[in-house]
């Protein structure tokens, strides 16, 4: 799909969800929330609903918890236009509440097309019914901060998700700031995970390595299926390797920062830019490895 195509497909979800009532959240709406962000970016970020500051200017994440999400997407050096943001409900649940489960699924259908017309290469779930979705079975409290393959039926197959916090839990019991603004610093390396997973450079080869993404929350829960935690705490992948999935950058990039010793203590800013994964036109990391001018134009991000 191109970039033109890519933008078309969006906007007509977005026009669809605009006009939607299949369910009662319409009734109380001032604006049903779309989301926004580049079409061409490899990272998907997908919080619960709106808010009140949503539901009045119809974007996501433009009040409090989207001033936090902005400050911890800037301490990795990334920008909101740089990433796609949408909603597991699409329109604000009266006074704040959690969606029910019939208007989350009611609205499934919408986040689906979004996420199989982006095809993500990682997922960031923000929140519990976010990280429903995508890591089905897992509980938050051991979950964040970890990735796993994400689920076929979420539309993100080949995928991987990495899961957080929601940023409005941090704002309502300050003791969780430090939490996500740890957790956020994992993304950098869980794009590269994920850039080396659909390049099948994964040397594991399948989805289920089970050591921990993070040493400092507890196990993640097991769930079904191949869908394992899975490492990013292995040591620095091989300079091929972060050649292709770093977009060609010098291996020596802040990957050591990034390719972490399993501590929590803050990493380099983002050594990885949240665009287009490099086309792999051959069947070695080498020609994998994106231009110059492909890097390029990974900066020259515009809001949609
Ligand atoms: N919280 C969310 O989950 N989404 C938004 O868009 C804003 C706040």
């Amino acid at each position: 799909m191109t970039d033109a195509e890519r933008r078309a497909a969006l906007e007509e979800v977005a026009a669809e969800i605009r006009a939607c009532r299949r369910c009662r959240l319409h009734e109380t709406r001032t604006q049903a929330v779309p989301g926004e962000g580049h079409p061409d970016t490899e990272v998907l970020f997908v919080g619960e609903g709106p808010g009140l500051n949503e539901d009045r200017q119809g974007r996501p994440f433009v009040g409090p918890a989207g001033a936090l999400l902005d400050e911890l997407l800037a301490s990795i050096g990334w920008r909101r236009e740089e990433v796609f943001i949408t909603n597991v409900v699409k329109c604000r649940p009266p006074g704040n509440r959690d969606p029910e489960p019939d208007e989350i699924a009611a609205c499934a259908p919408f986040l689906r097309r979004q996420v199989e017309i982006l095809d993500p290469a990682l997922v960031v779930t923000l929140g519990r019914h976010s990280m429903a979705r995508f890591m089905p079975g897992a509980k938050i409290g051991a979950a964040h901060g970890t990735v796993r393959p994400a689920p076929p039926e979420s539309g993100a197959d080949g995928a991987l998700v990495f899961a957080m916090y929601h940023p409005a839990a941090a704002l309502h019991q300050g003791s969780l700031r430090p939490t996500l603004e740890a957790d956020v610093l994992r993304i950098p390396a869980a794009l590269i995970e994920a850039r080396r997973r659909r390049l099948g450079l994964d040397p594991a080869g399948g989805p289920s390595r089970t050591a921990e993404a993070t040493a400092a929350p507890g196990p993640a829960e097991p769930v079904a299926g191949a869908t394992g935690p899975v490492d990013l705490d292995e040591g620095p992948a091989s300079p091929a390797v972060v050649a292709a999935a770093d977009g060609g950058r010098p291996p020596t990039d802040g990957l050591e920062a990034l390719a972490g010793d399993g501590s929590t203590a803050p990493a380099a800013p983002a050594a990885t830019t949240p665009g287009p994964a490099p086309a792999a036109s051959g069947d070695s990391a080498a020609e994998a490895a994106t231009t110059e001018a492909d890097r390029d134009q990974l900066t020259l991000f515009s809001p949609a």
